[in-house]
């Protein structure tokens, strides 16, 4: 079923030769309008190689190509335009669709290869950030994707939970902290803490020493050190677990910063060996003048160590446990630098497999503009938002559908999927512009619009059955919707090697909308030859909706 590599080994056979068949795939685009047909050829690369017109090589290529699936091959100016036949292609799309249902647009290329995706990764004894909203909520999808691809996905949560920021903590604790206040509201109580210790120490700098020393004996192994250390590492993953679980987001490894404190001598052995570290200044470091950047701090002047030395020794135990094909981070873009030095650094170090490694970097939640920040305990606490955006969703079921059946578990789908939708529909690399209102809209490009649409389809579904033998469908409103299906698995991929979620979204707002489209134009249950066809094309749009948005993250309700 897939027209592209019909056309690319058409096209391929009559050029003799002159172009791989890889390259013509490569070359083969989408015409603007619909009115130039479905698959176009530019001939301009050939030209350059022939030293011949474009249009005379798209004129003589366009002659010699024929196929029972194509209706027409014509030349535009430079173009080689091929029209697909609608009828014995949407037959054979829809069939697949029908035949495959939620493998459709699976694929092997990661079949046997670990993917290890680095994500969310909260701080404990901090607030669940919007940044980390983000890093969850992408890299959950990217997990998804590549599984899709067939990738085996290991999920890891690198947590922060160790560095000088404990020694703040268990000094605050110990100056002004209150143990029934932080068992029944740990988040919050554990960020009052921490920033009454940056009010103090303002005018106080001793604090500042003495925090210094509690983290050196939590590094050293104190048992009152680490037995406050764990508890507020517990309680704030017990927090954390709650959020998780309303975005039905898991994970493989919770092996924070902390696991790796006994792995770290290694890792300092062998940059020793490699003769990479330097004095400086007392610390010792990696220096990256060759690359024009700041040198990697592996350990500080008192012993301690740093989040890159942790980083390291991270992604050298991920190699050995994982022999990873690929490493992500999906992490702020504010951390560029650092994966970058971590790369070179294990580049350096002589791995080839740093080349694996990729940061993928994305941009900021904003309110009203600006950047929605945790310092000064000005935060906003994401549990709270997302029950928010779950009650909005209940109130506007309550509103236009009160005697729908499970309405809690609607509720949650819509809340959630919302939340997610509303940051995967733009590049990652985009700021987004949080705003609860604009994103539950069903009118409008958001997820429960898709999510309101497969509920739709269901309905149909639902009054029906769907039978095996169809006909081809060839009316404008039956053929946008066939075309989009057609794309579902090349968009995946797409998603996949850009490591782009929205585009995925995006293929979703549009096939939703030529499907509102199709609904408000054809009649679809009326007893005639093509039932069964327009019957299938509900079906199959419903199945790739379904698995689009599980490919986000979000759940699909038959009802809504
Ligand atoms: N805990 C870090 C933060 O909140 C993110 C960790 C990302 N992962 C990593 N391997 N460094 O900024």
């Amino acid at each position: 079923m897939d027209f592209i590599q019909i056309y690319a080994q058409e096209l391929t056979t009559n050029l003799d030769g002159q172009l791989s068949m890889e390259k013509v795939l490569d070359l083969i685009e989408k015409p603007k309008h619909a009115e130039q047909g479905d698959l176009a050829f530019p001939c301009f690369t050939l030209a350059k190689m022939m030293r011949k017109a474009p249009h005379q090589i798209a004129g003589e290529l366009a002659g010699n190509i024929q196929h029972p699936l194509f209706e027409k091959v014509i030349s535009e100016g430079p173009y080689v335009n091929c029209f697909l036949n609608k009828k014995a292609a949407s037959k054979d799309v829809l069939q697949t669709v029908l035949k495959e249902g939620n493998q459709f647009g699976s694929s092997n290329m990661g079949t046997g290869k670990n993917i290890v995706i680095d994500f969310s990764s909260p701080n404990i004894a901090k607030p669940f950030s919007m940044g980390h909203l983000r890093s969850t909520v992408i890299g959950n999808s990217l997990a998804h994707i590549a599984e899709k691809c067939g990738y085996q996905a290991v999920r890891v949560n690198h947590l922060g939970d160790w560095g000088t920021q404990f020694g703040k903590l268990i000094v605050a604790y110990k100056l002004w902290g209150n143990e029934e206040k932080v068992k029944a509201n740990p988040i919050k109580e554990l960020l009052d803490l921490y920033v009454k210790f940056h009010q103090e120490a303002q005018n106080n700098h001793q604090l500042e020493d003495e925090a210094r020393l509690w983290f050196k004996k939590l590094e050293d192994g104190d048992q009152e050190a680490l037995s406050l250390w764990k508890w507020f590492r517990d309680e704030s993953l017990q927090e954390f677990s709650k959020i998780y679980e309303l975005l039905g987001v898991h994970f493989d490894s919770y092996h924070g910063e902390a696991f790796y404190n006994d792995k770290m001598d290694a890792t300092i052995q062998l940059l020793e060996k490699e003769g990479l570290l330097k004095q400086s200044e007392g610390a010792q470091v990696v220096e990256l003048t060759d690359y024009d950047l700041p040198p990697c701090l592996i350990k500080k002047s008192d012993g301690a160590t740093l989040y890159a030395t942790r980083d390291l020794t991270a992604a050298l135990y991920r190699q050995d446990q994982y022999e990873f094909e690929k490493a992500l981070y999906v992490v702020g873009q504010e951390q560029s630098l650092h994966f970058k030095q971590v790369f070179l650094v294990l580049k350096e170090m002589g791995f080839e497999w740093a080349d694996q490694l990729e940061h993928i970097p994305f941009g900021f939640i904003l309110k009203d503009g600006k950047k929605m920040s945790t310092r000064k305990g000005k935060v906003v606490l994401l549990e709270t938002v997302i029950h928010e955006a779950i009650e909005l969703a209940k109130q506007n079921i309550e509103a236009k559908n009160p005697n729908l059946q499970q309405k809690d578990e609607v509720a949650k789908m819509v809340g959630v999927g919302s939340i997610i939708f509303h940051d995967l529909k733009n590049e990652r690399q985009n700021n987004v512009e949080f705003s609860l209102e604009e994103m539950l809209k069903v009118e409008g490009t958001t997820g429960p619009y898709v999510q309101y649409t497969h509920a739709r389809a269901s309905s149909i579904l639902r009054k029906t059955e769907v039978a095996e033998n169809i006909d081809g469908l060839d009316d404008e409103y039956s053929w946008a919707i066939i075309k989009s299906l057609m794309e579902f698995p090349e968009v995946i991929q797409k998603s996949f090697k850009q490591y782009e979620p929205s585009h995925i979204s995006k293929y979703l707002l549009a096939l939703a909308q030529d499907f509102n489209k199709y609904y408000g134009h054809v009649k679809i249950l009326r007893e005639d030859e093509l039932q069964d066809s327009r019957i299938a094309l509900v079906q199959a749009v419903n199945t790739v909706l379904a698995e689009g948005l599980r490919l986000l993250g979000i759940q699909a309700p038959e009802e809504m």
